[in-house]
């Protein structure tokens, strides 16, 4: 790289610096900026838009995502998107739900490999079986799972929305796949009978309740936030539980001096980089499926326009319905 090039490159970039400054050092900006060019170049030259998830690293999620949120929030921005090429940058089971409500687009994923503990836990096999052995008992699906899986069951839910989609149902007792932890969450929260399925992620399973003990006797006042994918007795001992975007409104909203998000290690960067006055304290787990995302694989996936996400299309008219049900309550 030129020296003209590149005091060009990083005047170009300087004000996307700035949104990160507090998370990313000075001295590891260069070998982001390059990336991040070329990657606000593709996009317009593709019509592509990157939907990110809240795990994603801060020089995405700050830098060159158009949309981020939730798991919930990005199958729901998914569906209003005009351009022709979408990009996740998130795990796979994001980016078939980003296909399914969009079976006209390209949908793109910068790394076939990011996959989820969750959804490599249950086949449709599985779901099959449970069905015989529960008769007309409503099967509720997490979104983190196959399009196939998905398109055995009568509804999905994501940690946004598990209670509300549960007590839509109006039933005294529901299936609740895979992730067991937020179905017994769940069930303590609603009071319906839950059968379950022993899936768990692989990042929330690891916290314990001694974890949340020995935080709060370390760092008095600290406010605890988890994720209802975490066992229950890390909840119980939480002061909110909710999905990664209802941990960023918490804090939005609250303002905590000191908190500590009990999740994936990039929720602590990217929020930090919007509430300078809160100190968060990060004990926190990496997702392995997440970090396979990154910089030099979204540019390479723009170029190439790979790793296009097809579904059969025996298995999406079902797995769209119930995406479909579920956005619908
Ligand atoms: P939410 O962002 O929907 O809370 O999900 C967390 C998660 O683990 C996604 O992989
Ligand atoms: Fe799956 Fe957990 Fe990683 Fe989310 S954080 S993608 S649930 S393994």
């Amino acid at each position: 790289m030129s020296l003209a090039f590149s005091s060009d490159l990083m005047a170009r970039t300087a004000p996307l610096y700035e949104r990160v400054k507090s998370v990313i050092p000075s001295i590891e900006w260069p070998a982001f900026a390059d990336d991040i060019d070329a990657i606000l170049a593709l996009k317009r030259e593709r019509n592509a838009v990157i939907l990110a998830h809240n795990y994603q690293t801060p020089e995405i999620f700050h830098c060159v995502a158009d949309i981020v949120g939730d798991s919930l929030a990005l199958a729901r921005e998914a569906m209003k998107v005009d351009a022709g090429v979408i990009l996740l940058a998130g795990v796979h089971f994001m980016a078939e739900t980003a296909k399914l409500l969009n079976p006209a687009k390209r949908v793109l994923i910068p790394d076939l490999g990011a996959g989820c503990s969750l959804a490599a836990s249950i086949t449709a096999a599985d779901v099959r079986l449970l069905r015989q052995r529960y008769p007309g008992v409503p099967v509720v699906t997490y979104v983190n799972t196959s399009a196939a899986v998905k398109a055995e069951s009568d509804i999905c839910c994501t940690s946004g929305n598990a209670r509300r989609i549960v007590e839509s149902l109006g039933v005294p007792k529901v299936i609740m796949l895979p992730d067991e932890y937020l179905a017994q969450n769940i069930a303590a929260e609603t009071g319906v009978e839950i059968v379950t399925w022993a899936g768990h992620c692989e990042v929330h399973e690891r916290f314990t309740a001694r974890d949340i003990r020995q935080l709060r006797a370390g760092h008095p006042g600290i406010v605890v936030l988890a994720h209802p994918e975490c066992p229950p007795e890390v909840v119980a001992e939480s002061d909110f539980t909710g999905s990664t975007a209802a941990m960023i409104d918490y804090v939005g909203l609250e303002r905590p001096a000191r908190v500590v998000l009990v999740t994936e290690c990039s929720m602590s960067d990217n929020v930090a980089v919007q509430h300078p006055g809160t100190e968060f304290i990060r004990p926190c787990n990496l997702c392995p499926h997440m970090k396979r995302i990154t910089l030099p694989k979204i540019r390479h996936a723009l170029e190439t326009m790979r790793h296009e996400v097809t579904i059969d299309p025996d298995v999406a008219e079902p797995a769209r319905r119930a995406v479909e049900r579920m956005l619908e309550v």
